[in-house]
């Protein structure tokens, strides 16, 4: 797996968001600068397509891990499975706000959702962004997807490993870190 640089917004932690956190995807969503919501929509899409969106999130067929500076959301990935598909397939895609794109929050996400991935049996992992994307189509290379470019749109594909108990024990390692987070207001605010 690639080795992903430290995130330097010290405060931040990464867990899976719950049906609580329903409102701060949403707002999440809703922050994106009409530049990243473009893209990480495939277009231009309203606020009430965003809100209609997010009340389909969360369901049982999907995971979404969200990164939190302080108790504010600031960057999401999702995994949304596609049950009925055989072998297992699911699709992801990514969002992290302007003020922090580039500090390696988007591969901090990917890294967790692949290996939430694997550790489902999820045979085939597809993203799809817009062929300009540079950013996007970096971080899925860096993981070694496939990609296929046409019509303006890249659609990369994925093949996680099968999992393993480190696999396991990274995804329960960065759960239990993210709970701790949440739970010990010192270590929220980065005071230790
Ligand atoms: C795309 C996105 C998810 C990436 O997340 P991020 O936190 O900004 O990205 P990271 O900092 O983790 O990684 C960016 C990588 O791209 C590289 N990169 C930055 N600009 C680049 C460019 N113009 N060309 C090629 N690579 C570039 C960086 O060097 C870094 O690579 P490295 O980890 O090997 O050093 C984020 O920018 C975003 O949300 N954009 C708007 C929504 C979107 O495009 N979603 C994707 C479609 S679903």
């Amino acid at each position: 797996m690639a080795s992903v640089k430290p995130i330097s917004t010290p405060d931040v932690t990464i867990r899976r968001l719950w049906p609580t956190d329903i409102t701060s995807y949403r707002e999440h969503l809703l922050r994106l600068d009409p530049d990243s919501r473009h893209s990480r929509f495939g277009g231009g899409v309203s606020d009430s397509y965003i809100g209609d969106y997010v009340d389909t999130s969360l369901r049982l067929d999907t995971l979404i891990y969200g990164a939190f500076s302080g108790p504010k959301l600031i960057a999401a990935g999702e995994l949304r499975i596609l049950f009925g598909a055989w072998p297992l397939r699911a699709e992801t895609a990514f969002s992290v706000e302007r003020p922090y794109q580039d500090h390696g929050l988007g591969d901090q996400l990917l890294t967790r959702i692949i290996t939430a991935a694997r550790n489902r049996g999820i045979a085939k992992l597809e993203m799809q962004c817009l062929s300009h994307n540079q950013r996007m189509r970096h971080l899925a290379q860096k993981h070694h997807a496939e990609l296929t470019t046409a019509d303006g749109e890249t659609e990369a594909q994925l093949v996680p490993l099968t999992f393993n108990p480190i696999s396991l024990f990274e995804e329960w390692m960065g759960e239990a870190d993210g709970t701790l987070s949440r739970l010990n207001p010192w270590k929220r605010s980065g005071l230790n």
